[in-house]
């Protein structure tokens, strides 16, 4: 019997403290709300405080999306956790929330495609559902980019925000809903242009990201551009059939950029970078949790993920809710 994987809860969470551009200039970033909000889009970002870390954003999004799914968290075979942040270098942090949500034994690890993270994580987990490994997975992104910034580069600082979301699927005999599609790349000859300056086998630092955003920019567009096309030829779907777009949140003009090469309308694409910030990997299920929770995502809906990031890697899915 062949199976398919079904999107049955979401949840989010994001850092008590708020900061606004406005707080970022007056805390001493050389910035203004006029340029962000001119430049990206962003108004405001989350920042992690003491004792908030990605295995505990992860965990509390984690909570929200079984709830919401009605699962008790005993069911889950398998946790999928995407982050560039985690904890520590190694235990990965899944198994940090695994043993948080008080599961004894199951599959659980960590995967690293920074902002693509998610749609990585959530095609290892179809696949692995697909395959009979585990009848409920979680599929989480999590991150802490506030703890990697450069707080005295303008151009990246701003940027980015902390926050996690999740996802529960449950393996069914494959019907008309569910994960339909999707498409993963990497081309690592682009490596330098969005990295961090060190890693536990170089420089035994955590380092701090870099990246060259026009190039980063001119990238994007062209390769969210593309593995759209290419997911929807897979899922036998026309651009005019999408109800919803939830993109990789890392700034309005490319969410704009993307939609205008597409002739998608703008008001099927979600956004939450204004409010949320480029918070990598976390991005998509946040703005996914965003949606569902306001009541713009229905049951039945069909809805296009993507995302694009560090490598270069970049992806999309196509499900139907
Ligand atoms: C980062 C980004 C917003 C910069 O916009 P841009 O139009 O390319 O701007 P530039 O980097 O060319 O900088 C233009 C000027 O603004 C200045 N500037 C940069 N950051 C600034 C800030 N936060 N506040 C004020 N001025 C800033 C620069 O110093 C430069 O000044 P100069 O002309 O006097 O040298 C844009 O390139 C971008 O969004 N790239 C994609 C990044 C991204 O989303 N990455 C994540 C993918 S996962």
């Amino acid at each position: 019997m062949s199976r398919r994987s079904i999107l049955i809860g979401t949840g989010s969470a994001l850092p008590d403290r708020r900061v606004t551009n406005a707080q970022l200039a007056e805390q001493g970033v050389d910035t203004s709300d006029e340029w962000i909000v001119e430049r990206t889009g962003i108004s405001a970002r989350h920042i992690a405080g003491d004792g908030e870390t990605t295995a505990t954003m992860a965990t509390e999004a984690a909570r929200r999306a079984l709830a919401a799914a009605g699962v008790p968290a005993r069911e889950i075979g398998l946790i999928v956790l995407a982050t560039a942040t985690p904890d520590q270098t190694f235990p990965a942090s899944a198994t940090r929330v695994q043993t948080a949500l008080g599961i004894d034994d199951c599959i659980a690890f960590d995967v690293q495609a920074v902002c693509t993270g998610f749609l990585y994580a959530l095609t290892i987990a179809d696949n692995m559902l697909k395959g009979g490994m585990a009848e409920y997975a979680l599929v989480i992104r999590s991150e802490t980019f506030s703890r990697i910034l450069d707080w005295g580069d303008r151009a990246t600082c701003v940027l980015f925000g902390d926050g996690a979301g999740a996802v529960v699927l449950k393996a069914e005999a494959a019907g008309d809903r569910g994960i339909l599609a999707t498409r993963l790349h990497a081309d690592g000859r682009h490596n330098d242009l969005l990295y961090v300056d060190g890693g536990p086998s170089t420089t035994g630092t955590v380092g701090k990201l870099r990246m060259k955003g026009r190039e980063v920019f001119r990238h994007a567009v062209v390769n969210l551009a593309e593995v759209f096309g290419e997911v929807l030829s897979a899922s036998g779907h026309s651009v005019e059939e999408i109800d919803w777009v939830v993109p990789h949140q890392a700034n309005k003009r490319i969410l704009d950029a993307t939609a205008r090469k597409l002739g998608l309308a703008p008001e099927k694409v979600v956004v939450t970078v204004d409010q949320h910030a480029n918070t990598s990997a976390a991005s998509v299920p946040l703005a996914l949790d965003t949606a569902v929770r306001d009541g713009r995502i229905k049951r039945g809906d069909l809805i296009v993920l993507e995302a694009m990031g560090g490598g270069f890697t970049w992806g999309a899915a196509v499900l139907r809710y």
